[in-house]
């Protein structure tokens, strides 16, 4: 152990967080009662920075990736982050994924990776930690292992959540095992508001379709194929969520001919975030204001599992 990490250890860990997004790694430590003396966040979204600074003004912020070799974060106790997958994942969901799915060791999405190998080899951490989408390229998830030293371990999120969620994570975090099921399901997170119940028309009536885990209908007369003309059911797993538009993509059938539209309420939930985390952000000047729906929506998709990150972090040893 370096000199830096048994000083930090006694008050929290040093921590280096690169693509921190809403800081879901810091509600992790925090959930797994694991102290914190400095949390250095790397991050350049402005509404995902509002979000995090409202909830953890001691955060320390850096902004871009591309601006350091990090070499003042050296002995960090722990360094985490999850590069943006979209460059690299099946899902179509944004402007961004429009582009081609890159499917090997070129391109935008592995020069993003190649920062967090940078930051790992300057730092020297004592942990790491680094997550991705489980859809890549084999390619892709073997150089990463290659750089990094470890092979993944696939983690589900549907043993500590309601929702179907299956991510990577590489790690030198020693001895994880699986969670156990918590069983979760999507009654477990709905929430009671008569604004967001509606009623079937004619257009899902007459199309209907009933699958082993959704109904699905057709309302543009295209097929059954919109992830949008699904309604879940309360007794199964909710899909995995995405970053955008969240709120057609997660209609919940409450019997008769009644379902009912999402809120960002329970699409933190989902992540197993604290109850309204993401309703307020802060600006620099300390600021509040109310996230409009749709930027909560956004940041919680890009965000993380939080009760996934806090098992393993469960198994990090001082
Ligand atoms: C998959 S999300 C990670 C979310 C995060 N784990 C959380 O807890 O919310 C990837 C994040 O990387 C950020 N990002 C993209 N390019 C970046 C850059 N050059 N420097 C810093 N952050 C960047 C994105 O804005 C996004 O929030």
């Amino acid at each position: 152990m370096t000199e830096n990490n048994e000083k930090n250890n006694s008050q929290g860990l040093r921590v280096l967080s690169l693509f921190d997004g809403i800081s879901c790694g810091r509600v992790a430590l925090d959930k797994a009662n694991i102290p914190v003396s400095e949390y250095n966040a790397f991050e350049i979204e402005e509404n995902a920075i509002k979000i995090s600074r409202y909830n953890y003004p001691d955060i320390k912020r850096y902004g871009d990736v591309f601006s350091t070799d990090f070499k003042d974060f050296n002995g960090v106790d722990l360094l985490m982050g999850g590069s943006p997958c979209q460059f690299w994942s099946k899902a179509k969901c944004n402007k961004t994924a429009k582009l081609k799915r890159e499917i090997d060791t070129e391109g935008e999405g592995w020069k993003l990776f190649q920062k967090f190998v940078e930051a790992k080899n300057n730092t020297n951490p004592k942990y790491f930690l680094y997550e991705n989408n489980y859809g890549m390229a084999d390619e892709i998830q073997d150089a990463i292992s290659e750089e990094l030293g470890v092979q993944p371990i696939m983690i589900d999120s549907q043993l500590l959540s309601a929702q179907r969620r299956k991510r990577l994570y590489w790690t030198n975090i020693p001895n994880i095992t699986l969670p156990d099921d918590k069983g979760l399901l999507v009654k477990d997170v709905i929430c009671d508001d008569p604004d967001l119940v509606k009623y079937f028309d004619d257009r899902i009536r007459n199309t209907m379709i009933k699958c082993e885990n959704y109904i699905k209908y057709d309302l543009g007369g295209k097929g059954h194929y919109s992830q949008q003309d699904r309604l879940y059911f309360l007794d199964k797993k909710a899909p995995t969520v995405p970053r955008c538009r969240t709120e057609t993509k997660f209609n919940v059938w409450l019997g008769g001919e009644k379902y009912k539209k999402t809120c960002p309420l329970e699409i933190e939930r989902l992540q197993t975030l604290p109850d309204n985390y993401t309703e307020f952000g802060m600006d620099e000047s300390g600021n509040v204001k109310a996230m409009p729906k749709t930027r909560r929506f956004e940041a919680i998709g890009n965000g993380w599992t939080v009760d996934v990150i806090a098992h393993i972090f469960s198994f990090m040893k001082f």
